[in-house]
């Protein structure tokens, strides 16, 4: 194997068409919109948002049902085209490149549909067939542990089994880049766990991993950075450390009959208990309980919490009233 020196540049070296220098971020996305329909039926799903996601990371778009997360993952994905706003892949453009897009990247869809009465083994020949240079199908089965099920047809697979066909499909071509649109939506705790080692090893492996969820644990367990979408932007982003350290601790107690004169932050009352919202929680603790025992004031009730991501997730969910409530139902997605 030959080396070149170091400290000589290398002048032959120039960057080709076809491989971008592997610096900038997996992928950039600026001003994205997305909307559904056309005049008075019209509805906007995603609504000017920004992303960067670092090559080499985990990277989870967090949100409710009905927040955005897959449809602004299929533009990203190229299958779907943007009202608004650019989307860069890879450093390409993944409408105008989709060949190139699709070959380094693999993509797993919320709802995939495969022909039941193929078995497993079909199902990954049928797949791997349509991509360049793909891992050999036994390597995919014993990857997704699908080694004894090869032979089962799909109708007779069980959820999690399913899925991690769905997963085998995607990780086929050895991706730079993968999408994964609720990897683990519907998968028992060890089907769900067995899918985060596979996201890490991959992240070990050097690829880059967008995944969307609507579950914390999983965002808090896999993710290097997270961004939050409420309707369709992105209302909080960071590491889970930054987005909890961003945010308020809160306090609560019933509401007492005496008049207390409560620490600085913000106050609500909810029906019979107050709650205080205060960025430092321990002077503000000491400060309340300081006040109630000089009125002799009893704090029936009292509770006090720092901020973790479920508190920022449901305090986000909680303010937001311009659309009906989220579905429990899975709905139509643009496909
Ligand atoms: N094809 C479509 N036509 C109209 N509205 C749609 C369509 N697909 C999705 N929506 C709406 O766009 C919003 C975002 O949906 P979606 O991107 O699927 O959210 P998520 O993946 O976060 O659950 C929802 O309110 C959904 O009802
Ligand atoms: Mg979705």
């Amino acid at each position: 194997m030959e080396q070149t020196t170091s400290g000589a540049p290398d002048a032959t070296a120039s960057p080709t068409l076809t491989s971008p220098p592997p610096q900038g971020p997996a992928v950039s996305v600026r001003g994205l919109r997305r909307r559904y329909g056309s005049g008075s039926t019209a509805f906007e799903a995603v609504r000017g948002i920004d992303l960067e996601v670092a090559r080499g990371s985990i990277h989870a778009l967090l949100g409710v049902n009905g927040a955005g997360k897959t449809s602004t993952l299929e533009v990203i994905e190229g299958l779907a085209t943007a009202t608004a706003g650019e989307v860069r892949v890879l450093g390409l453009d993944p409408v105008r490149q989709r060949r190139e897009v699709r070959r380094r990247t693999g993509v797993l869809l919320q709802r995939s549909g495969f022909v039941g009465d193929l078995t497993v083994r079909e199902t990954l020949e049928m797949w791997t067939a349509t991509v360049t240079d793909p891992r050999p199908v036994d390597e995919l089965l014993e990857l997704l542990s699908l080694t004894a099920k090869a032979d089962t047809r799909m109708r007779g697979l069980s959820g999690g089994e399913h899925r991690r066909v769905d997963l085998a499909c995607s990780l086929s071509g050895r991706p730079e880049l993968v999408m994964l649109d609720e990897p683990t939506t519907g998968l028992d705790p060890e089907s769900r766990r067995q899918v985060w080692r596979l996201v890490r090893e991959l992240r070990e492996q050097g690829a880059t991993v967008l995944v969307t969820t609507h579950y914390l644990d999983e965002a808090e367990s896999l993710a290097d950075k997270v961004s939050i979408m409420r309707a369709g932007e992105i209302a909080v982003e960071g590491t889970v450390a930054e987005i909890v350290a961003a945010a308020p601790s809160q306090i609560s107690f019933r509401t007492p009959a005496e008049q207390l004169s409560l620490p600085t932050g913000e106050v609500s009352t909810d029906g019979e208990l107050t709650v205080l919202r205060v960025d430092d929680l321990q002077p503000a603790l000491t400060e309340l309980l300081v006040t109630a025992r000089q009125g002799g004031v009893r704090l029936d009730r009292l509770s006090a919490r720092t901020a973790s991501l479920e508190s920022v997730f449901l305090d986000l969910a909680g303010d937001h009233h311009e659309k009906p409530e989220t579905h429990d139902e899975p709905q139509e997605t643009s496909r």
